[in-house]
């Protein structure tokens, strides 16, 4: 099977560029299932069933959450409607759940949202829920498994690697919103520690540099707006998936004015 991730879709930019460009990369591609990052949709603050009616038609198949899943709070009414995830490293009494299911294909692909330590909301330890879940889904026999790691540290994101390489198909990190240059393939596993926000590719990580330049310069704290001009990106990954090991992966960057950078993924042999 071949799969999408794409990170955090921030606000009206974001999700501009996925009706423009998304079905069009799916098709030459050739992509049976894409998995995206909802939890800046709706206007940098998690997604209201407006917008994730939105996005699903646009060709998503299941969105992921991260420490901003809750800031529109009908989406908790979604997580039994829609196929949208929260860290499943929430406490189990929590709404929603962070580990799905999917076919493929005829293929089983496990979905594993997981948040990290560092600067997020006090949670369970994502490393453990991570161990636990993988053995789980081994057992059950769903050998594809995709980990979105929602967590600010890279090193927490490189650590998640070292402790599940070889046992999962893919990692890819969110929430810096920065893409990072480490995408590989290890024993099988694809592995990237941020794949970098979709939205705006000027401003601040998505949002007009108007508020956290006043933070920066007089430490006083104000409201982030997505800016309602500015210049696009669209980031995604491509990962060839078979028998539970990633072969080949890539990733594109996608502008707003039609300009595409393909990076392939390096394979440590
Ligand atoms: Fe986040």
């Amino acid at each position: 099977m071949r799969i999408a991730f794409i990170g955090d879709i921030v606000g009206s930019p974001g999700r501009s560029m996925l009706k423009e460009h998304l079905a069009k990369l799916k098709e030459e591609h050739s992509i049976d299932f894409v998995i995206a990052n909802y939890e800046n949709a709706s206007h940098g603050f998690g997604v209201t069933s407006k917008n994730a009616n939105e996005l699903i038609s646009y060709g998503i198949d299941v969105m992921t959450g991260g420490n901003h899943s809750w800031d529109k709070k009908e989406v908790v009414a979604l997580f039994d409607t829609h196929e949208i995830l929260r860290p499943h490293n929430y406490p189990p009494e929590v709404e929603g759940t962070g580990c799905k299911v999917y076919d493929v294909k005829g293929e089983k692909l496990a979905v594993l949202n997981l948040m990290g330590h560092y600067a997020m909301p006090m949670c369970e330890n994502g490393f453990r829920v991570a161990q636990a879940t993988v053995e789980e889904l081994h057992k059950e026999g769903v050998k594809n498994i995709f980990i979105d790691f929602h967590a600010e540290a890279s090193s927490e994101k490189r650590g998640m690697m070292m402790l599940l390489q070889g046992k999962v198909s893919g990692i890819i990190g969110t929430h810096t919103h920065v893409s990072s240059d480490d995408f590989q393939i290890a024993e099988g596993t694809a592995y990237l520690s941020d794949i970098g926000l979709t939205g705006c590719r000027d401003n601040v990580i998505g949002m007009d540099a108007k508020t956290p330049l006043k933070q920066f310069l007089t430490g006083m704290k104000g409201h982030f707006d997505v800016p309602k001009k500015c210049k696009k990106i669209l980031q995604m990954a491509v990962m060839d998936i078979e028998d539970g090991k990633c072969s080949n992966a890539y990733k594109l960057k996608v502008f707003d004015n039609g300009n595409i950078i393909k990076t392939d993924a390096w394979i440590e042999l």
